[in-house]
């Protein structure tokens, strides 16, 4: 398994895709471990499971440390009519961060890891990554939801960064 980027158009294709439900019978444990482990280990606190090229409706989370959570066929169901604008940054294009501006409270409905359905209400960084993640599943990136200006400018930045990689070998 590994973290899909950006960068690569076979990887983008899939990271541009619309997620499908995963059916009630899928076991996902062995899948859901693994992504646990590369976010983990790539410093992230969330990631969708387009990031590592599975087009399902799954995503995890980990914002404070040793709470993981898992959100399988996930609903949002309630937004808050007031925004915030926080930083934010995407395992799928590593390095950058830019504002994005969304609701500060939701109410999201989903399976977890057993597959029994729970709402969860989400504020702060909690709400600003469920977000994140969730749209993920719809083909959605971050910079999408960037001002203009922002977005040319994280691409250009991130066009850097990709440069030095390849520089260095
Ligand atoms: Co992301």
């Amino acid at each position: 398994m590994r973290v899909y980027q950006y960068e690569n158009d076979a990887d983008l294709k899939i990271l541009r895709a619309m997620a499908v439900t995963v059916p009630r019978d899928e076991d996902m444990s062995a899948v859901i471990d693994e992504m646990f482990e590369i976010m983990r280990s790539s410093g992230g606190i969330g990631l969708a499971a387009p990031q590592v090229g599975l087009s399902k409706r799954l995503f995890i989370v980990e914002v404070e440390e040793g709470e993981p959570l898992v959100f399988i066929n996930p609903e949002l169901i309630e937004t808050s009519t007031s925004f915030a604008k926080n930083d934010e940054g995407c395992l799928s294009l590593p390095g950058v961060y830019g504002p994005v501006m969304r609701p500060k409270k939701i109410v999201i409905q989903a399976e977890n890891r057993q597959r029994r359905r729970f709402k969860m209400e989400a504020t702060g960084v909690m709400a600003v990554c469920v977000q994140h993640e969730l749209d993920h599943l719809n083909g959605i990136l971050f910079l999408d939801k960037m001002e203009e200006r922002k977005r040319v400018q994280l691409l250009a930045q991130y066009q850097q960064l990709i440069m030095g990689e390849i520089k260095k070998g």
